[in-house]
């Protein structure tokens, strides 16, 4: 079969099993199959696909229509204009989270004298924000940390892939419990554990201190985070590709959804300098509940919405 003959018959089964934007993605999953790209498609509609070329699109055609989002399925995803390898076990980077980078940037170039921020990306999925922010920010320090060990393991093999692996320390931790548990006092003073080597030596977590330099044992200037915010009340209004195939700790927090934004945003209390900074991406309908658990330590706090117009990003700045 040629291109166009294959393309109409994608565009109908994908059609039929109600996969949005079938035409699209019709095309999405034959150029990753033929490795071309869409220009190909217009300019040879009458080229024919190998036999093994049409067994593996029409393999991945009956997954899309199954279910299975497009992205695990060619592997790839575009954010802030880097190419990121995506696999399923790890949160897809959604558009609406470039404009946590766009916020974070303009915190740090307007509003932070200094161009070496120490910066850390709670709960960093595939490393996009951190690795858009290590692109952006050339001096900076920037950590990631994830709970998910798939995560980190994809995070360090994008950050590898993009060059810009000594640019970011992915770490493992519970939100900034690595950093909560190793003495750091509030207002980013150092306590005893913390000192002289850092965190090295910590008794509370020896195997995931390890690596700790002595710059992520001192404050933060920038937090930053997409952290899970959906109840799981709400499990049953997302897109069946969301909810049957994106990792539930990537996507849930309990009670009210607010449960883990709650939590980071008192230890972000902790961690971050005097006017040190924190942004996080909001769901629908949060700005409000989240701002309400801001209280007294925090000023300047902002919401911007997304291209839709739904507060999108909150930011709010340490007293
Ligand atoms: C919504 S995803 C965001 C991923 C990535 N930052 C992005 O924007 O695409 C939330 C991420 O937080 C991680 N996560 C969930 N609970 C966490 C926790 N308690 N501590 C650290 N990371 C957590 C998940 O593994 C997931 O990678």
């Amino acid at each position: 079969m040629n291109l166009r003959q294959v393309l109409r018959d994608a565009l109908q089964q994908l059609t039929a099993a109600q996969v949005p934007s079938a035409s699209t993605t019709a095309e999405v999953l034959l150029m990753h199959v033929l490795e071309r790209d869409r220009t190909f498609l217009y300019a040879y509609p009458e080229a024919e696909l190998s036999v093994e070329q049409e067994r593996a699109y029409r393999h991945l055609l009956r997954q899309r229509a199954a279910g299975h989002p497009t992205q695990y399925l060619t592997c790839r995803q575009e954010f802030w204009g880097l190419p990121l390898h995506v696999e399923p076990g790890v949160f897809i980077p959604r558009p609406e989270t470039e404009h946590v980078v766009e916020v974070a940037l303009q915190i740090v170039r307007e509003r932070m004298s200094k161009a070496d921020a120490r910066i850390v990306d709670v709960g960093t999925g595939t490393g996009c924000i951190a690795l858009a922010l290590a692109k952006e920010l050339p001096e900076a320090h920037i950590t990631a940390v994830d709970v998910s060990e798939d995560a980190l393991r994809l995070a360090r093999h994008n950050a590898e892939a993009l060059g810009l692996a000594p640019r970011v320390q992915f770490l493992h931790s519970d939100l900034l419990e690595v950093f909560t548990s190793h003495g750091l006092a509030p207002n980013g003073v150092e306590g005893s554990e913390a000192e002289g080597s850092g965190v090295e030596g910590s008794r509370a977590c020896p195997e995931r201190s390890r690596g700790i330099t002595s710059h992520e044992s001192r404050p933060f200037d920038l937090i930053v985070s997409n952290p899970p915010y959906v109840s799981p009340d709400q499990a049953a209004q997302l897109p069946r590709e969301v909810r049957e195939h994106e990792p539930p700790a990537a996507l849930f927090s309990p009670g009210d959804g607010l449960e883990v934004t709650r939590r980071l945003i008192g230890q972000a209390q902790q961690l971050l300098v005097p006017s040190g900074a924190l942004v996080l991406e909001l769901g629908y309908n949060m700005a409000a509940r989240a701002r309400s658990l801001l209280g007294d330590a925090w000023t300047n706090i902002e919401i911007t919405n997304d291209l839709r117009g739904i507060p999108r990003v909150l930011a709010a700045q340490r007293k």
